[in-house]
């Protein structure tokens, strides 16, 4: 692959030089390998609509099961040069270099998935990327505006996104739902509705992969997944409803984060550029219960005035009586159907 000298190694990344390319997004680029991998998208097709260097376009055009072709785009004329040289280096006959702006590009062509990655926000882009996406196809959207989803500005996610996001400790939670939801919204204005295949948050981004479902039906049901959450600090308490009232956060997506039987015929490899950490989410992500927040270890024990019990053991305590898993949104994280009291009777049992 040619990527600029001059990258950025960690963090959100930033434009350096004319073309962008974030090495430490190659997690992200393993994921939508396997995911590539796992989706029947035989004869179909593909944009990776904002590519920078092609990175990711490139890899799943050359690594992923498939018969499918992909495009790869970028607005930018020394970005697409780069990206027909690395599709050359890799003697690729699946992947087609493009250099369009993505809002000109997805009012002629439409196509079977499409990815938007850019600085930031994807909501610039998101009618572009939802009329250009074919009926039943796939929308992938990445979000690094953080800051905003996860409550550090609130003001700014009220503007962006419609809905009140949190500063604490499942904010992240909060915020991918934040943007499932307002995705949801979009999508229904167009007689549309969405299904989660793989929705998550990692590093410093958000990133949500969506089956377009169509009819007003469909769409219907997608508003009708749409919620609060009910959360007091002081207490610990949480709980979902359908109205906003003073201690809630949202509107927000409450239905599943994942196609479990996607995720289930998704496989790490030992050619990705981290093989183990692959294998570790793809072992939470099958696990996590469909329950739109978390409990934090650290906060239970600090609401009871106990030190907190390992991981394991709360796993296995609350097992014995209810659904119980851990999440990918933090390491000290699980979460569980008991109800708020029980769930404090059991911590007790643990000390
Ligand atoms: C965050 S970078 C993409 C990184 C890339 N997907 C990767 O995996 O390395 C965002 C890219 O979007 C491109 N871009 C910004 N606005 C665009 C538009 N309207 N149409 C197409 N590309 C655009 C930028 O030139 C930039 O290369």
């Amino acid at each position: 692959m040619v990527v600029p000298e001059d990258h950025s190694i960690r963090g959100p990344g930033k434009r350096v030089g004319k073309v962008f390319y974030n090495r430490q997004m190659r997690f992200n680029r393993d994921i939508s390998v396997c995911l590539f991998s796992a989706i029947d998208l035989k004869g179909r097709s593909a944009l990776d609509a904002m590519a920078g260097t092609g990175a990711r376009g490139v890899r799943i055009a050359n690594e992923a099961e498939g018969d499918f072709n992909i495009w790869i785009n970028d607005a930018v004329p020394e970005a697409h040069g780069i990206i027909q040289r690395n599709i050359e280096l890799n003697d690729l006959e699946n992947a087609f270099a493009i250099n369009e702006d993505l809002r000109c590009l997805l009012t002629k062509r439409v196509f079977d998935y499409v990815d938007i990655d850019p600085f930031g926000s994807p909501v610039p882009y998101l009618h572009s990327a939802i009329i250009g996406c074919r009926r039943n196809g796939i929308l992938a959207a990445t979000a690094t505006d953080t800051a905003p989803l996860a409550g550090t500005y609130p003001k700014k996610c009220i503007r962006r996104y419609g809905a009140r996001p949190l500063r604490g400790r499942f904010g992240h939670e909060i915020g991918l739902r934040i943007l499932i939801g307002h995705i949801v919204r979009e999508v229904a204005k167009y007689d549309r509705g969405v299904e989660p295949i793989l929705c998550f948050y990692a590093d410093h981004y958000f990133r949500v992969h969506l089956r377009m479902r169509e009819g007003g039906g469909r769409a219907d049901e997608g508003l009708e997944q749409l919620g609060f959450i009910e959360y007091d600090a002081e207490t610990g308490r949480r709980s979902i409803s359908e109205m906003p009232g003073p201690t809630s956060y949202g509107p927000l997506w409450t239905g599943p984060l994942f196609d479990h039987a996607i995720l289930t015929s998704m496989e790490s490899g030992k050619d990705l550029a981290e093989p183990r950490r692959m294998e570790k989410i793809l072992e939470t992500w099958k696990s996590e219960l469909d329950i739109p927040f978390f409990y934090d270890s650290d906060e239970i024990s600090a609401i009871l005035g106990i030190s907190p019990p390992p991981l394991d053991a709360i796993l296995e305590k609350l097992g014995e009586r209810s659904n119980v898993s851990r999440t990918h949104f933090s390491p000290t994280g699980f979460k569980t159907d008991l109800d708020f009291d029980e769930l404090l009777d059991s911590f007790l049992e643990l000390v």
